[in-house]
């Protein structure tokens, strides 16, 4: 309970941010860098333009399944982990910089590398007395990387910056509708004087680095979890092929939001995998007195357990069961209905994070999950490769729980 006493602080009181700095020695690798630009971005436009892009992302998953992936017409077996990260980097930069820049081959690498040169290069970092770090840093190739990794960014952005300059002045092209566009209009409007392109280019880094593995690690753990059992998957392809009956074959916000059983099935694969064991990481920036008279000194970095099967609420019923419709059950009673949501941050379901800087990106994340899942089960069959027996052990790396990249689930084309 004690996780509700800290939500009365502000972000700078208790820092998500610097939690998450301190984990990864943010100040080297870049990560270090809080920006109202970027947060505002995703907090308010992306989240009021959810339902404007449901269409333009299912295109740009087709696009990938449809140039990145094998036939399958026979049981093809498929390295989820590399094929998912190339479609969420797609589907997700249709949004951050828009179409054509989503799938240049050259940006969607260089902003998925730089999460791994973050993870990696931090770590091997850490090894290092922190009196060393400042020399240490030239010696890791992660760390020369990182730098690169910027630069990079900018350079790829330049033109289409350039691009979009020269068309402003043509009344005959609307504006675009994507994060860039988001992230000026917010530098101009508060006449941010630090923001420029570098800038740009840096917030788009961060916001590819906090949204891609992740949405890319529940996918892939949803889809062990179906593989392994597979009596999920006729009920969820069936609501699916039903919501969308209305619609003209064109997948809608109101899709996703009927997508009850599917939503229900990514909260239960998360709450038995969540992206990590440790939630609500918070530096305490001041003194934080809790309810139990404990004091939390400044400098401090406290965390949730993710973990708590043992500790959710007894209507849940079997805490350690499988049971992927148990959300769908629990939102069948009226009252209900809006709760247990794929999205929704509580105290029993903290894999988003709690408190008012829960994850900014969760609705989006729900959504390119949802698109991505659905187009998987309407057009393939999946299953485990021979030899693979239950669901696969998850692999821990700290906190991480990352799913077993040595298991290939196989993709069959549904004639
Ligand atoms: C399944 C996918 C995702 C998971 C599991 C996830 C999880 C989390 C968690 C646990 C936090 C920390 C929240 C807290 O401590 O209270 C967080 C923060 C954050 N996430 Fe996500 N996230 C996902 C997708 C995304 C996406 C798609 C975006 C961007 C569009 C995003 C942007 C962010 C940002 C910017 C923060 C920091 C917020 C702040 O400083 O206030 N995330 N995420």
């Amino acid at each position: 309970m004690l996780a509700h006493d800290l939500k009365p602080y502000s972000r700078h009181e208790a820092s998500g941010m610097k939690a998450l700095a301190d984990r990864h020695v943010g100040h080297y690798t870049t990560i270090d860098h809080e920006s109202d630009i970027m947060l505002g971005a995703i907090k308010i436009d992306l989240n009021r333009n959810l339902g404007t892009f449901v269409g333009d992302v299912e295109h740009e998953v087709a696009h990938c399944f449809e140039t990145q992936f094998p036939p399958c017409e026979d049981w093809t077996p498929i390295d989820l982990h590399e094929k998912l990260l190339r479609v969420v980097a797609q589907a997700s930069a249709r949004i951050f910089v828009g179409y054509p820049m989503c799938r240049d081959e050259r940006w969607l690498e260089c902003s998925t590398k730089f999460a791994t040169d973050v993870m990696t290069g931090g770590e091997k970092l850490k090894q290092w007395h922190p009196w060393l770090r400042p020399v240490a840093q030239y010696f890791i190739p992660e760390m020369t990387r990182i730098r690169g990794d910027h630069r990079r960014a900018l350079e790829l952005l330049l033109p289409e910056l350039r691009k979009r300059k020269a068309k402003l002045d043509d009344p005959d092209t609307s504006p675009h509708n994507d994060m860039i566009r988001w992230m000026q209009d917010r530098a101009k409007n508060t006449e941010d004087k630090s923001f420029n392109e570098k800038e740009l280019a840096n917030l788009q880094m961060l916001t590819a680095t906090a949204a891609i593995h992740t949405t890319r690690l529940a996918i892939i753990h949803a889809l062990y979890d179906l593989a392994a059992r597979p009596e999920y998957i006729e009920p969820l392809r069936n609501e699916i092929l039903d919501v969308m009956k209305d619609g003209d074959g064109v997948l809608q916000k109101q899709h996703l939001t009927q997508m009850k059983m599917l939503d229900s099935f990514m909260k239960e694969s998360q709450r038995h995998s969540p992206p990590s064991v440790a939630t609500y990481q918070r530096k305490a920036m001041v003194p934080i007195k809790l309810s139990n008279g404990f004091n939390i000194p400044a400098g401090t970095i406290v965390q949730c357990n993710t973990n708590i099967l043992d500790q959710t609420p007894a209507e849940w019923g079997d805490p350690h069961a499988f049971d992927g419709f148990r959300f769908y059950q629990l939102r069948s009673k009226p009252e209900d209905a809006n709760k247990f949501q794929f999205a929704s941050p509580t105290y029993d379901s903290m894999q988003f994070g709690f408190g008012r800087d829960a994850c900014p990106g969760r609705f989006f994340a729900s959504n390119q999950i949802k698109i991505i899942l659905a187009y998987i089960l309407s057009h393939y069959d999946i299953k485990f490769d021979e030899g693979v027996v239950g669901r696969p052990k998850n692999f821990m790396f700290e906190v991480n729980v990352l799913a077993d990249p040595t298991k290939m689930v196989l993709f069959k084309k549904i004639q």
